[in-house]
């Protein structure tokens, strides 16, 4: 995967109960195509087995700061590396860290090294709360530092409570591994309003009218538009797949409430992406009861809901960029094309819904990209996290163009 693949990422792993979890971020790096070199220390070893991590990542794993008469492999490890992450980072860890001790490989191996470093605690709740730790992770940070929050819930140990000091999962800790190996994006610290899913409207308190979109492409946008360093919110109805890390999101259900999110957000938003498909229509009338089955209507009248885009456009910043999509079935280029001039986009992403392996639910897209005064850009079969790339690559160029 983009960011990863091809990079060198130092894997630190402490002695803590949730270094079973960091066997699976290790694969994960894999995986994504990183060289993974895995730096165990003394303790970690107690808990996992260096054999779990060399059949993993395909290389040796290093434990010693001084091995076989020589003490230099922790600048090579370090140098080379594009990222470091330790993960669990214990308190006592934490605290060497903070005091820049350099008296076994992976202390020596942070002084050494030039790259970011994310560190990942985990540890009882209590340790994390207490003022010792809370300095630790302060001044940690004001080295520069990214220290991770842990999360709550419960700790290994069942004796243990239930606040913060949980290990975050493995994909958490990868999605902002990613986002320390995005190269300078042009979105950085820009605010991106992406919106994801359908939206329903209520027939009465039980029933609904909605569609099959998943949101698993507006999720896609949104998880790389954050990786790329932007501020994110996320305006989801109701999705079938899981929300993306980093991000805020604001939940909705109808379409006139994700109208009122979007135009809140337009306020503040550099770009706005509506990758979602709000429900066109609405039942005229709400049953404030349920409809008996005996009193089955004959029909239900509908009504159309608001056109988002089209009734925002006044809450656009001037200079907002705003990526639409189009669903087409027939003349796709054409509708699309009259749809970009209608709702004044910048670009807007075209599916043609006869398309096999494109459209709602699949993993993939085939889409063309249409902007202004500017030829169709028919992109190959890909998968929605690279179309979500793609789009955004774009969008970046328009910005780097003013
Ligand atoms: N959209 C919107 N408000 C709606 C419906 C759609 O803002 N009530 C947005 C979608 O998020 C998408 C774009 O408008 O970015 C085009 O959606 P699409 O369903 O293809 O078009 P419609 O405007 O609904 O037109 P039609 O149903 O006639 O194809």
């Amino acid at each position: 995967m983009r960011p990863v693949q091809g990079r060198r990422i130092l894997l630190g792993v402490t002695g803590g109960i949730a270094s079973y979890k960091t066997a699976w971020l290790a694969r994960l790096f894999a995986q994504g195509g990183a060289e993974v070199d895995v730096v165990l220390t003394r303790s970690a070893r107690e808990f996992i087995g260096a054999v779990t991590f060399e059949a993993l990542t395909g290389r040796p794993v290093h434990t010693e700061l001084v091995a076989e008469g020589h003490a230099l492999d922790h600048i090579t490890l370090a140098r080379g590396a594009n990222l470091i992450v330790v993960a669990p980072a214990t308190a006592d860890f934490l605290s060497r860290a903070a005091s820049g001790r350099a008296d076994d490989l992976l202390s020596a191996c942070l002084l050494a090294a030039d790259a970011p470093v994310l560190l990942v605690p985990a540890m009882n709740d209590r340790m994390w709360a207490h003022k010792q730790t809370v300095a630790n992770v302060e001044h940690l940070r004001s080295l520069g530092y990214h220290v991770l929050a842990p999360d709550a819930g419960p700790l290994a140990s069942p004796q243990e409570g239930a606040g913060p000091g949980r290990m975050p999962e493995p994909t958490t800790i990868f999605a902002h591994a990613a986002r320390l190996l995005e190269p300078r994006s042009a979105l950085a610290g820009k605010h991106v309003v992406v919106t994801a899913g359908p939206t329903r409207e209520a027939i009465d308190p039980v029933r609904y009218l909605s569609n099959h979109s998943s949101g698993r492409m507006g999720v896609a946008i949104a998880e790389s538009a954050w990786r790329r360093g932007a501020d994110v919110t996320l305006i989801a109805g109701p999705l079938a797949v899981p929300l993306p890390d980093g991000v805020h999101t604001v939940a909705v259900e109808t379409t006139e409430q994700m109208a009122a999110a979007v135009r809140s957000a337009l306020a503040s938003a550099d770009v706005l992406v509506m990758a979602a498909a709000p429900a066109d229509f609405r039942p005229s009338q709400l049953s404030d009861s349920k409809i008996k089955k005996g009193a089955r209507p004959e029909a239900i009248a509908l009504e159309n809901t608001s056109d988002i885009l089209a009734t925002t456009r006044d809450a656009r910043r001037p200079g907002t960029i705003v990526v639409g999509f189009a669903l087409e079935t027939d003349d796709v280029l054409v509708h699309a094309a009259k749809k970009l001039e209608a709702k004044d986009l910048d670009f807007i992403v075209v599916n043609d819904a006869r398309e096999i392996g494109a459209g709602f639910g699949s993993e993939t897209n085939r889409v063309t990209i249409l902007a202004r005064g500017a030829q169709p850009d028919a992109l190959p079969l890909l998968l929605k996290t690279e179309v979500a790339d793609a789009i955004l690559d774009r969008v970046e160029g328009v910005m780097r163009g003013r």
